[in-house]
């Protein structure tokens, strides 16, 4: 049986994602957008290229949601994305509304798909996402720690001169200013990372990795693309290929780490179930108790939506 994957939203992450998982061979790909034409043509553009990257993969660009029947994965891009000096908070009124719809042409058209969210803010587009699905929490995953993650480990392997495939960096809770860097659980060849870096840097590359997306912003005059759109199709190749990859994800917490009610990142085992573990590190107390004060800032911005 072929493998699916419907990416909604044929914006810049939308349609690297789209690129990538093409590339990859990954699965079949529906690009999905309001639009007429924006998709289709991306879809076209991307298959065009399938013969010189010897990629057999079928993709498809339509603003017909009916199109993703039988998706095995549905990647969530839409929405409006922050501009210089906006938080992704600024974007809960905006997006919630288009999420609410997203979420419900999925009920309605892929109803067994696993959910993968991109769109800001995050963990609670995560939320709202689950609430209208009304999917059981192993479906419904927010991307957002594999591409923090991806950012401390990039910042750490530039301060030490390694190989960024030789650290483990772990960045949890919000997607946003209250996000924390693990730094117990995050490794260089296997020592802990304050072990190799003085504090006064770690810091500095702490709060270079809170801030990523706003550095991306300044510089670029829009929203990262390609590093969120290889995080989201991370966690397409954990699901669809069940490789039990422990990857940071926003999730709905039902009491792990103390946090129950609402969606934040933590280290999740992401096999063909979706979401098939919460991974409870033995955090230091510090730790511990900046995660769930994430989480609770979470909690408060989410009370906007009155789910
Ligand atoms: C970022 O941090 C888009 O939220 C994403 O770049």
């Amino acid at each position: 049986m072929r493998r699916k994957v419907s990416v909604v939203g044929a914006g810049k992450v939308g349609s690297t994602v789209a690129h990538i998982l093409a590339l990859k061979h990954m699965a079949d790909v529906v690009i999905v957008n309001r639009t007429v034409g924006t998709a289709q043509g991306i879809a076209l553009d991307i298959k065009q290229s399938l013969h010189i990257e010897d990629s057999d993969v079928n993709v498809i660009g339509t603003s017909d949601y009916g199109q993703m029947a039988g998706s095995d994965i549905v990647v969530v891009t839409a929405g409006a994305q922050r501009k210089e000096g906006m938080t992704r908070d600024d974007l809960l009124r905006v997006n919630s509304d288009i999420i609410g719809g997203v979420a419900d042409e999925i009920k309605k058209n892929a109803p067994q798909s696993i959910v993968i969210v991109v769109t800001n803010p995050l963990d609670a587009m995560a939320q709202l996402t689950k609430a209208r699905t009304g999917f059981g929490r192993e479906r419904v995953i927010g991307m957002a720690g594999a591409l923090d993650s991806a950012r401390f480990g990039a910042f750490i392997g530039e301060e030490l001169g390694v190989s960024v495939n030789d650290i483990r960096p772990m960045v949890l809770g919000s997607h946003g200013d209250s996000m924390v860097a693990a730094l117990s659980t995050t490794t260089v060849h296997g020592t802990p990372v304050a072990k190799l870096i003085e504090k006064e840097k770690l810091s500095k590359i702490v709060a270079r990795t809170r801030d990523g997306g706003a550095e991306i912003i300044k510089l670029e005059g829009s929203s990262a693309y390609y590093a969120p759109a290889s995080a989201a199709v991370s966690m397409v190749d954990a699901i669809l290929n069940d490789r039990k990859r422990v990857i940071p994800c926003s999730v709905y917490l039902e009491g792990e780490y103390g946090i129950s009610g609402v969606f934040a990142g933590v280290p999740v085992m992401l096999g063909k179930g979706g979401a098939e573990k919460v991974v409870e590190l033995a955090l230091p107390e510090e730790e511990r108790k900046a995660l769930a004060d994430s989480a609770a800032k979470i909690k408060q911005s989410m009370a906007q939506l009155k789910l």
